[in-house]
């Protein structure tokens, strides 16, 4: 038996009220804050508040936890490379963990180009570097990005985002030359068809009606994708998908990039989502999962393309010297175990969801990939009109029982637990939700 989930006083207790209302009254006003959870300590799929409250994780940190907390080789390694020295900086020096990192990432990447690697802080500065290359390599100037797509909250990552209007109201002018088009969020297509029938319509539109109509695709440096939408609602598009906007891009001289910030690192199950795609990106960026909780993040692009000069980018902190011992640990952990795990448990709990929908008419749709699971929530199964509210309800009364969840998309609830968890983790998770459902339909 664990010893977790355990509510041992109804969160937020004392303490974490004490927190609570101490970050309310200092901290900036835009930070989100989903519900009161106020940590303490956290190891593996387990988080303790500070009122003696242990929570199941099955948010890790919004897919960050890809080792578990603290690993005790994830620790080891970072304390290890502290030790030694905690900044140097790899953009204008040199440390064997930033060139040993770099090559680790470009060997592991999808294709068999070679690839070359550099490293950022965060998921947006991947992007942000990435679309710069993009428009460098091709001296082209227009973007095309997804709707329901999330890439960051910088100034071009944020113009290639369309995942919720707040996320961009007030910060206008964005980059201009950014064109969105449909996802291929098939259980909402936005073009009222049904795959396999449908044959990729909304791939052929991109052809058709975008480069007919709005852009030329000689103009088009490059498309953002993410092989499986994150913050957009955790959808999975169907297998031929990435493989159809390949051609589209080879056709056009468009360079391909697989935004992997959320799906890369073991959680689809493989290393990176757009291998189970079979396709080689022209650039792949990604982040959260990379140092298990250290900030660090990469934009890996094949080496044909990556023509900028010395001195054309760079960063003060990217590549941290104990952020690389992290990513380092992190990636023998994921390729040795875990990635494998997410393959196994992710089939667990997508069926045990499946079978929680046949009882529960309230879920409209259940879909993943390995350990990146969605919960989509309708008022009525037929019309599939969304439940916003329900969706927000159930994360905050999961919280209430010791399961930590999150939301995506209008009426989603996703599942992106760190690599680490077991059967026993899983049935408990699925209980939890089985039995707050029940309560949320009284
Ligand atoms: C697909 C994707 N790209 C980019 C980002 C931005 O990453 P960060 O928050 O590290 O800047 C996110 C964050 O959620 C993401 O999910």
């Amino acid at each position: 038996m664990r010893d977790y989930p355990c509510i041992v006083v109804a969160p937020p207790g004392p303490k974490a009220r004490a927190v609570v209302a101490r970050d309310a009254t200092w901290a900036s006003t835009c930070y989100i804050k989903e519900y009161p959870l106020v940590v303490s300590r956290a190891r593996g799929a387990m988080v303790e508040d500070v009122d003696g409250n242990r929570f199941l994780d099955f948010m890790g940190g919004i897919a960050v936890a890809s080792t578990g907390h603290c690993h005790p080789t994830v620790v080891a390694a970072i304390k290890e490379a502290a030790d030694r020295f905690l900044h140097i900086c790899g953009s204008d020096f040199y440390y064997e963990g930033m060139a040993a990192l770099c090559e680790r990432l470009a060997t592991l990447a999808p294709g068999t180009s070679k690839k070359r690697v550099f490293l950022t802080n965060s998921g947006t500065e991947a992007v942000e570097g990435a679309i710069k290359l993009a428009r460098y390599a091709t001296r082209r100037p227009a973007l095309i990005a997804f709707k329901g797509a999330f890439h960051g909250r910088t100034y071009g990552a944020m113009s290639l985002t369309s995942s919720k209007v707040k996320q961009r109201a007030g910060f206008g002018p964005l980059l201009p030359g950014v064109f969105h088009v449909p996802y291929a969020t098939c259980f909402r297509c936005e073009y009222g068809r049904s795959f396999p029938d449908c044959r990729l319509f909304c791939v052929s539109a991109i052809e058709d009606d975008l480069f007919g109509r709005l852009v030329d695709p000689k103009d088009v440096a490059a498309l953002f994708v993410e092989p499986v939408l994150g913050e957009g609602g955790y959808v999975v598009p169907p297998p031929d998908y990435l493989p159809a906007l390949r051609a589209l891009c080879d056709k056009h001289g468009i360079l391909l990039v697989c935004d992997e910030v959320q799906c890369g690192i073991g959680r689809t199950g493989k290393m990176f989502a757009t291998q189970h795609a079979g396709i080689e990106p022209d650039i792949l960026v990604t982040a959260k999962g990379l140092g298990s909780g250290m900030p660090i993040g990469a934009i890996i692009a094949r080496e044909a393309i990556t023509t900028w000069e010395r001195g054309a980018h760079g960063s003060t902190f990217g590549g941290n010297p104990v952020c690389c011992a992290a990513a380092l640990a992190t990636l023998d952990l994921v390729e040795a175990e875990f990635q494998q795990n997410a393959a196994v448990m992710g089939k667990r709990l997508l069926e045990g969801l499946r079978c929680l929908a046949q009882t529960h008419a309230v879920i409209g749709d259940v879909r993943g990939l390995g350990l990146m699971i969605g919960i989509e929530l309708v008022k009525d199964r037929e019309t599939r009109e969304p439940a916003p509210e329900l969706a927000s309800a159930l994360v905050q009364t999961t919280f209430r029982q010791g399961l930590l969840l999150l939301g995506a998309g209008k009426s989603t609830v996703r599942l992106a637990p760190p690599l680490v968890i077991d059967g026993y983790d899983v049935d408990t998770a699925l209980n939890i939700i089985g039995a707050c459902l029940e309560k949320l339909a009284q």
